[in-house]
């Protein structure tokens, strides 16, 4: 059972000054030399999918939105539980004038119902509270807004002991502690559970201890 104030833990750290540092720690630093998944491969998975009707889950600074050609007629959307990266994400695309959505994963978007053809979360599951039994709620939450036949795909960072190196381990712990991830017991068979009792023709790939997976709508 997780509580408000476990999910209130997984974005409390990303405040203005955070998401200053966020593009340099994040992409350029812990990626290349901590989760051992430089940033080149998320990026390329993030081209590849998206479609005009995009919606973003968990949105940082706008990381990706911001190095993604997006076809002209593109319809974006962004949806995060923190305001400040909302306002940072929206910054960096504005030009395409994105529809924004305060709200949580774990809760259903009625509203949202099969609206979407492509919808990412990088970097999100492992910053939601619980084991992924949990989890899985917020998977079934992005599938049911997109419409049948589109893809939700995304990345995660795993805690498989196969996966880790000494400092990948004592991140990650650290990290954990802080509570801003929550992903001791995330591994790569539960993910793969996860996403396929949600969606069809599901892929994981490993880089590093880092999941990059996608998954079609059925
Ligand atoms: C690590 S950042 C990922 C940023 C970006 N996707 C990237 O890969 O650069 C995690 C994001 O998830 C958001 N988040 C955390 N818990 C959430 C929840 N329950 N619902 C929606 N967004 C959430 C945070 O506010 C933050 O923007």
């Amino acid at each position: 059972m997780i509580t408000k104030s476990d999910i209130d833990k997984g974005h409390a750290f990303y405040t203005p000054f955070t998401l200053k540092l966020y593009n340099f720690i994040v992409p350029v630093f812990n990626n290349h030399f901590v989760w051992r998944c430089p940033t080149y491969y998320q990026l390329r998975e993030y081209r590849r999918y998206v479609t005009p009707l995009h919606l973003d889950i968990g949105v940082g600074t706008g990381f990706f939105l911001k190095r993604t050609p997006w076809p002209a007629d593109t319809q974006l959307s962004l949806m995060d539980l923190n305001p400040a990266c909302l306002e940072a994400a929206a910054r960096s695309v504005n030009w395409l004038k994105p529809t924004i959505y305060l709200a949580d994963i774990f809760e259903v978007q009625p509203h949202l119902a099969n609206k979407f053809t492509s919808i990412s979360m990088n970097y999100l599951l492992h910053c939601l509270p619980g084991n992924m039994t949990v989890k899985k709620q917020a998977i079934s939450n992005a599938a049911s807004m997109l419409r049948s036949g589109g893809v939700l795909f995304g990345s995660t960072i795993l805690s498989d002991p196969e996966l880790q190196n000494f400092l990948s381990r004592r991140v990650m712990s650290y990290f954990n502690k802080k509570q801003c991830f929550s992903n001791l017991e995330d591994t790569h068979a539960m993910l793969k559970q996860a996403l396929e009792e949600n969606l069809s023709q599901v892929e994981i790939q490993i880089i590093g201890c880092v999941a990059l997976f996608k998954g079609i709508k059925k």
